[in-house]
């Protein structure tokens, strides 16, 4: 080889390096080549200072807040008790505000094998103010705490807004990290994506239900403070014929309240929301999806209704992946995809997140849905209509790191690596959103990847030039 072409090689190499590492280029994209030191994933015992129970007689723990309608004027409230059941009535009232108002929700138990839940409260918190900051107090009559959440500007097409992205959380040391990662990265997400998998309770001998009590302590330091969008994963199945647990995602489901019936959904694991400049629509993996299915006839139906004009950002929420390179879960998502990719593209979706691969990727925009049996028209094309596909199941769960992809990388693959971490999304206005994932080993104001965003009805023109 001559002077020129190891100069010519050199100079690649320079501007393969980025905040991590060398940066190995492809027919496909970028393999980062950042190599997380390999230890295993494990859960953080029981009696870690983050899965403390609050002191006092029958003290409300693991406080969640979720969206609690369509367009954010009401918040879901739910909280456990576990000495007797206590009242379910929340007070709340606005920062400025001098009256305090009043709700009273309802009360659940399950009980799950040789297990029984605490009392299981979820209160709706209608006609709130947008934009605006409320503090909420529950455990009336026994041990009171004091919460607070700030409900979001109202809906319009020029709302920034600024979303995190967690997925596969589970509570091993990692997902601590991730979490505080989230916490104190200095782009501030007022409300967490959450692309399924919550507690991984099902790990243990006969779903010991006591990880999913433990599981909401943890994170309650976030999600009593902001909402997160509940995506249910195949961890939330959570069923075992074989100690008599036959109903998929009973404790998910009693634990974890949507407001499904909001958009029309007739089950609380598809829905969708409006928030600020986006409409948010969760679906769900793990429900059947084919022609006439309910989950089929609501997504066909609801795709309609998103009126950009209003919310320019369209965004789908799922567990399982349809373009992942990685080994792990490869082609899990297939069928879905098959099912619903041509919609996504008709309908001009900016952003897919989904999770269930414990590794980070990142699509160019590009579809797949133009093959009918005969014409042998099968292969992924860059399509600027389509969404940009990203997989975030990096939360740090005790299943451990998905490290082996498929090679050679595929051209639908922009980014990829194993690691930890999460990711922001900060929309700016109708026609670009600043994306960013953060990988848990750099410092909290690291950006692993980025990229702007460019709406795909307000701005369709081609991101990759400007890829940062
Ligand atoms: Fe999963």
């Amino acid at each position: 080889m001559g002077f020129c072409k190891w100069f010519l090689l050199a100079f690649l190499c320079v501007l393969a390096v980025d905040d991590g590492g060398l940066l190995l280029l492809s027919n496909g994209g970028v393999t980062s080549s950042f190599v997380r030191n390999e230890e295993k994933s494990i859960d953080m015992p029981f009696d870690s200072d983050v899965f403390r129970v609050p002191s006092g007689y029958n003290a409300p723990q693991q406080v969640h807040i979720t969206q609690g309608d369509h367009v954010g004027k009401a918040v879901i409230v739910s909280w456990v008790t576990v000495d007797e059941p206590g009242s379910s009535t929340v007070l709340y009232w606005p920062q400025d505000g001098t009256q305090k108002d009043q709700a009273t929700g309802q009360i659940t138990t399950y009980k799950y094998y040789n297990y029984t839940s605490g009392y299981i409260h979820h209160c709706t918190l209608h006609n709130l103010e947008f934009n605006t900051k409320y503090y909420y107090e529950v455990g009336i009559d026994h041990t009171t705490r004091t919460f607070w959440f700030v409900t979001p500007p109202a809906v319009g097409p020029d709302v920034a807004y600024t979303f995190g992205i967690i997925g596969d959380l589970g509570q091993t040391y990692d997902s601590n990290i991730t979490l505080t990662h989230y916490e104190m990265n200095p782009i501030k997400g007022e409300s967490v994506l959450y692309v399924g998998d919550l507690s991984y309770a099902d790990h243990y001998p006969y779903h010991d239900n006591r990880r999913w009590d433990s599981w909401a302590r943890f994170v309650e330091r976030s999600v009593a403070y902001q909402p997160w969008i509940w995506t249910a994963g195949n961890h939330e199945l959570d069923y075992d014929p074989s100690f008599g647990e036959n109903k998929p995602f009973k404790p998910f489901l009693h634990r974890y309240h949507v407001p499904f019936e909001a958009s029309r959904s007739t089950e609380p694991l598809w829905y969708s929301i409006k928030r600020a400049s986006a409409y948010i629509i969760v679906l769900s993996s793990y429900s059947a999806y084919g022609t006439y299915t309910p989950q089929y006839m609501w997504l066909m139906e609801e795709l309609p209704k998103v009126n950009r004009s209003e919310t320019p950002w369209l965004i789908v929420l799922m567990h399982s992946p349809w373009y992942n390179s990685n080994t792990y879960h490869y082609m899990e998502g297939e069928t879905m995809r098959v099912m619903f990719e041509p919609w996504f593209v008709q309908y001009k979706v900016d952003v897919v997140f989904a999770g269930h691969v414990h590794a980070y990727e990142r699509s160019n925009r590009i579809s797949n849905v133009a093959y009918n049996i005969v014409n042998g028209k099968c292969t992924p094309v860059f399509d600027q209509n389509a969404p940009v596909y990203i997989t975030i199941g990096d939360g740090g769960n005790i299943e451990g790191l998905a490290t082996i992809m498929t090679e050679p990388q595929p051209n639908y693959s922009a980014f990829r690596e194993a690691s930890f971490g999460h990711a922001t999304m900060e929309i700016k206005n109708r026609t670009h959103a600043y994306y960013s994932w953060h990988r848990n080993s750099d410092g909290y104001a690291v950006k692993s990847d980025s990229v702007v965003f460019f709406n795909r009805y307000w701005y369709p023109k081609n991101e990759s030039a400007i890829e940062t």
